[in-house]
């Protein structure tokens, strides 16, 4: 059964050049980055190029770029990095949306257990954080607002650049965790005008344990990884240089086909749509559908059904029914509850998410497979 992958938002598959550039790393070019002698000296060059990459297509500079093990990381060194510069006998708050992955609202949580303050942000039912809720939620003793650049689950973008401008008036950090936009859509720090930045390998057809923080020049944070003083002493530990060499060659593969790679998903997620459409008629809807979205996601809710039972009366088609993260729980995503999808509308939602190796075949296949179970089903 030849399997046709819809699923991009959960993982990339890694890309041939990735794997290729990597490969030396794992055999020849054993080298510890730190030491002085030619092997070490290779895979210090090596992060020095790659950072160079990562911090190309952010539009950053490489001393900006510190390379972590996921965007989880990444993440929690952002929230608990500005919040624990301040001792808490100080105060602290920090803002969030109510629509974060788990990655920024647990150690969310985690910071407010330890007595920092911590306020959610609604979002509309477009799945938009409102930069005047942002504004309202912002108090005397703010430090940070993170804000996530673009929905796992149902892609919306957030007016992350109209936040920005807000956090810059009264003087608070904007992070945003931009794992799921970048390779996907522009992602450039001064254009958007954050401080602090997420991006995750997995999600950037690199492999799987490697991420990156922007931190923009002149922010200090508080480390949580101590020891010798790897990536400017923010984050300890012998540099996964196979994992950093992938990541600096995926980056380098999406800054260069950044435009074409939009406009081709956007083509193949409107396809897929289209033909969706055309066979379900009007009942079908998506989440976020009237906000700016990512090119490749559509969360779809199929009338009627159940879109885990949908999804495996098509085993060809890797998909999901929301994040990968919660696809073992029955409960409503928090992100259709956010946004206000009922209950049993939510049931009948799937994920399909489109990447740089979807073909048009795939879509046409994955859509006479969808319509075809979905015409079985239906009461
Ligand atoms: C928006 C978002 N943030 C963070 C993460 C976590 O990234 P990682 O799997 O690299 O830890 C994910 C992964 O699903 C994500 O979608």
């Amino acid at each position: 059964m030849q399997k046709i992958y819809l699923d991009y938002n959960a993982t990339t598959p890694i890309a041939p050049s990735v794997v290729e550039a990597m490969q030396p790393f794992l055999s020849t070019h054993y080298g510890n980055p730190s030491s002085s002698h030619s092997l070490g000296r290779v895979c210090h060059e090596a992060i020095v190029d790659a950072r160079e990459k990562v911090a190309a297509l952010l539009g950053a500079t490489p001393n900006e770029i510190v390379f972590t093990s996921s965007g989880t990381e990444s993440n929690n060194l952002a929230l608990k990095g500005v919040m624990m510069q301040q001792p808490l006998d100080m105060g602290g708050h920090l803002v969030i949306s109510g629509f974060e992955h788990p990655a920024i609202e647990e150690p969310a949580r985690y910071l407010q257990r330890l007595g920092y303050g911590l306020s959610m942000v609604p979002c509309s039912d477009e799945g938009e954080v409102q930069p005047e809720a942002v504004e309202a939620a912002i108090r005397d003793d703010t430090l940070l607002v993170s804000i996530m650049h673009a929905n796992n689950e149902i892609g919306t973008l957030q007016p992350i650049r109209r936040i920005a401008e807000i956090c810059k008036s009264h003087e608070v950090l904007l992070h945003t965790d931009a794992s799921q936009s970048i390779g996907k859509t522009r992602a450039f720090v001064d254009e958007l005008a954050v401080d602090l930045l997420t991006l995750a390998g997995h999600k950037l057809y690199a492999p799987k344990g490697i991420g990156a923080l922007f931190v923009r020049e002149g922010i200090a944070l508080e480390p949580f990884m101590h020891g010798a003083g790897h990536e400017a002493g923010l984050r300890a530990g012998t540099e996964n240089v196979p994992y950093i060499v992938a990541l600096g060659e995926a980056a380098k593969l999406a800054f260069n086909g950044m435009d074409e790679n939009t406009d081709r998903m956007a083509m193949l997620r409107d396809r897929l749509l289209g033909q969706l459409s055309a066979g379900i008629g009007n009942k079908l809807t998506i989440n976020g559908q009237h906000a700016p979205r990512l090119p490749n996601t559509l969360s779809i809710n199929f009338p009627g059904v159940n879109g885990a039972e949908l999804l495996s009366r098509v085993p060809e088609i890797c998909a999901s029914t929301g994040s990968a993260c919660h696809s073992s729980s029955d409960a409503r995503s928090a992100t259709l509850a956010a946004i206000g999808v009922n209950s049993q509308t939510a049931q009948g939602t799937v994920r399909l998410s489109v990447g740089w190796y979807t073909s048009e075949d795939d879509v046409d296949r994955a859509a006479s497979l969808l319509i075809g179970a979905w015409e079985a089903m239906r009461p």
